[in-house]
């Protein structure tokens, strides 16, 4: 279920048709090959979250999105858009939202430059919104790009690993969805005190919601998830679940430590990492972790007043747990 079916504001619900309309034809102009590939993975479908956040902050499900509102929500989904295309080359992925990637379909450099000119379009729209939300998106930007160059290299020598990890989701994925409910509470002139809430809430929900892919991404099959299960194993991406499992000093675990150690780019070798893994409990120990980020997250809405939208955010942090089961 998309979580747009869980948050309860029926408001959303026409809200997010709207969206769809402006979000297609910011991205189509009459060129056919470029047409097809930028809307390729708006095609493709997607849950939406990001504009879904910033819709759901800015009216508190009490009124209609502005066009104002529709707007951010869509310039944010183009630049998730942006990052998804550049990362499925870094990850090697041939699916993506449960149809083949634009890197596969067509080749890295379409889908990059594809994704350079979604980012583009992000911002010409942005420019509309203001000088302060273009610099937001600015430093949103930087701070995934960055979450993603240290994913690609890895902690340095004396960094702990589960550190440095959550800092990676906390960039990678974060920022972004941190800066989707803060852009809503912004552009419909919340107080002060509630955007710094919306901005910690966005964290803490986003590096939740990156645990639970983390998850997914061993747990689940292609075709619930719309992507190819143990992508991250195949691709040395170290994550929660592994983190838990290095530590075991079973020596049940010997046999999956060494292929967790060594290169699994090997089809058997990459099988019989991800069947160890799927019934190690190091898959539970992620899981009760995914459940504090999300209870932290449902924490920080407290001063909030008993509002549709806070009951929606907190439905959204039910939302990460439920979908790793
Ligand atoms: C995928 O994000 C990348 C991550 C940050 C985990 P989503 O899971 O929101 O992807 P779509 O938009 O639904 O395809
Ligand atoms: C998601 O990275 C973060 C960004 C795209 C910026 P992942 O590589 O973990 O996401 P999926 O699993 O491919 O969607
Ligand atoms: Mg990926
Ligand atoms: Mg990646």
């Amino acid at each position: 279920m998309n979580p747009h079916e869980r948050l309860g504001l029926a408001s959303v619900e026409d809200d997010l048709v709207r969206l769809e309309a402006l979000l297609g034809e910011s991205v189509t102009f009459g060129d056919t090959f470029l047409d097809s590939v930028t809307s390729h993975l708006i095609r493709a479908g997607g849950k939406r979250l990001r504009p879904l956040l910033a819709v759901a902050s800015a009216t508190c499900g009490e009124r209609t999105a502005t066009r104002e509102d529709l707007l951010g929500g869509v310039s944010l989904e183009l630049m998730h858009l942006a990052s998804l295309y550049h990362d499925d080359v870094m990850d090697e992925a041939l699916v993506r939202r449960g149809t083949v990637s634009a890197n596969a379909r067509w080749s890295n450099t379409i889908a990059i430059l594809t994704g350079d000119f979604l980012f583009s379009r992000a911002s010409d729209l942005l420019a509309d919104l203001g000088p302060e939300a273009v610099r937001i998106q600015a430093r949103t930007f930087e701070r995934l790009v960055q979450g993603q160059i240290r994913e690609t290299t890895g902690p340095g020598d004396g960094v702990d690993p589960l550190d440095f990890y959550l800092q990676v989701l906390a960039d990678k994925t974060g920022s972004l969805i941190a800066t989707s409910a803060r852009f809503g509470a912004m552009f419909a002139g919340a107080p002060e005190s509630v955007v710094e809430i919306m901005i910690r809430y966005g964290e803490r929900i986003g590096v939740a919601f990156q645990l639970s892919d983390d998850l997914l991404d061993i747990t689940s099959d292609t075709v619930e998830f719309g992507k190819t299960p143990g992508t991250d194993l195949r691709e040395g991406v170290i994550t929660l679940p592994v983190l838990h499992a290095r530590r075991s000093g079973d020596p049940a675990d010997r046999r999956l430590l060494e292929l967790l150690a060594g290169d699994l780019t090997d089809e058997a070798k990459h099988h019989e990492a991800l069947v160890l893994l799927r019934s190690h409990p190091a898959i539970q120990a992620a899981r009760t972790d995914l459940k504090q980020w999300a209870f932290d997250a449902r924490q920080t809405l407290q001063p909030l007043p008993d509002i549709p939208a806070r009951r929606a955010l907190e439905a959204l942090c039910d939302f990460v747990v439920a979908r790793t089961r």
